[in-house]
């Protein structure tokens, strides 16, 4: 639609973790001027994005202002959409607020959507283990690819994030906080041989803009969102050999994980179900870094920067500290 050298990006959702990745790694090239949605454009995270030169609208899923939607989408020739399903303005209004926003895209006339989706958890489980959150996102998928005549529709599944961990409290303290033993101890459900995990920060917007760079090849395709696939213990033995620490599994059935009474906490639970059902092939189909890779190193190919995918080691440089040293 941009009838400029630039091509406009808008990205929803440009404050979270996935939205700010992209909209990090689109600002890295001249070729795309970015755009981005967020409720409040005074909050921390949008003032961030202003400082960097993200002209910000305001638009809230659920309800949004007409105007803004149409300013935010004004000539736009490509979009990324994610919906945070645990915001509880959208948790229980995916579906239709994620029909509604991708509606107004379409009507804008943007040639090109990545949207952010997730496995059918109902399906791959026979019904056994329904998640909204997985359920509605693919349902959204569905509705891009059978409903909507986009020129490109293009989707990512992000894998669990390795931030996640940031939350120690949840996961027996590991990898930040060492039991009263002195180990670090991941107390988890098993979630089958492998977990698929993502430096959502530093690999997640490569992605969307590797696909944006050649939307036509990744046309009708699903990313497996993965920086790495592991198992309990190769991750816990890589951590020791990292930090010097001493560190060990401790699996637990689903009923022992404590949700502390939140509603998102007792989706991850059943999450963990989720991947003991599937036998860890949280995507339907086996578990693969391959066109992750293909993305990353397409973008840095384009405009420098790193060309491999965050490594466990890596995101242990950047996020862990030795709690005893201080
Ligand atoms: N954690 C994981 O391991 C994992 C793995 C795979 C997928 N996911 C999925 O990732 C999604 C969350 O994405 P994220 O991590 O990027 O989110 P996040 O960091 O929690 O941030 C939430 C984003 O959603 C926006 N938002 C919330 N309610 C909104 C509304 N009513 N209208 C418009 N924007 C709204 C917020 O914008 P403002 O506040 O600025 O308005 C913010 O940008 C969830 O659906 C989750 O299921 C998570």
């Amino acid at each position: 639609m941009s009838s400029q050298t630039t091509k406009i990006i808008t990205v929803f959702g440009a404050t979270g973790h996935q939205g700010a990745s992209v909209i990090a790694s689109l600002l890295r090239n001249p070729a795309f001027a970015v755009r981005g949605t967020t409720r409040n454009v005074s909050s921390e995270g949008a003032q961030a994005l202003t400082a960097k030169g993200v002209q910000l609208f305001t638009v809230d899923a659920v309800n949004p202002d007409a105007d803004q939607l149409e300013a935010a989408l004004k000539g736009a020739w490509g979009v990324f959409l994610n919906l945070s399903s645990h915001d509880p303005s959208i948790e229980e209004n995916e579906y239709a607020a994620g029909k509604a926003m991708i509606d107004a895209i379409q009507g804008a006339g943007v040639e090109h959507i990545v949207y952010s989706s997730l496995p059918p958890s109902s399906l791959l489980t026979s019904g056994e283990v329904p998640m909204a959150t997985f359920d509605e996102k693919y349902k959204l998928q569905q509705y891009i690819s059978n409903s909507c005549n986009f020129a490109t529709a293009s989707f990512i599944q992000a894998a669990w994030y390795f931030d996640n961990f940031k939350y120690a409290d949840f996961s027996g303290g590991f990898p930040f906080v060492p039991g009263a033993d002195g180990v670090y101890t991941l107390r988890y459900p098993s979630c089958g041989p492998n977990l698929p995990l993502v430096a959502i920060e530093n690999d997640f917007g490569d992605w969307v803009h590797g696909i944006l760079l050649e939307p036509e090849a990744w046309n009708g395709k699903v990313v497996q969102g993965s920086s790495a696939i592991m198992s309990y213990q190769e991750m816990v033995e890589r951590f020791e050999t990292y930090t010097g620490k001493k560190a060990r599994v401790d699996e637990i059935s689903v009923a022992e994980f404590e949700t502390f009474g939140l509603s998102w906490m007792e989706e991850i639970a059943k999450m963990f179900t989720f991947f003991q059902k599937t036998a860890g092939r949280y995507y339907g189909v086996e578990n693969d870094l391959g066109n992750a890779k293909k993305l990353k190193a397409a973008v840095a190919e384009k405009v420098g920067g790193k060309a491999t995918l965050t490594t466990w080691e890596e995101w242990l440089a950047e996020n862990w500290e030795d709690k005893e040293k201080q």
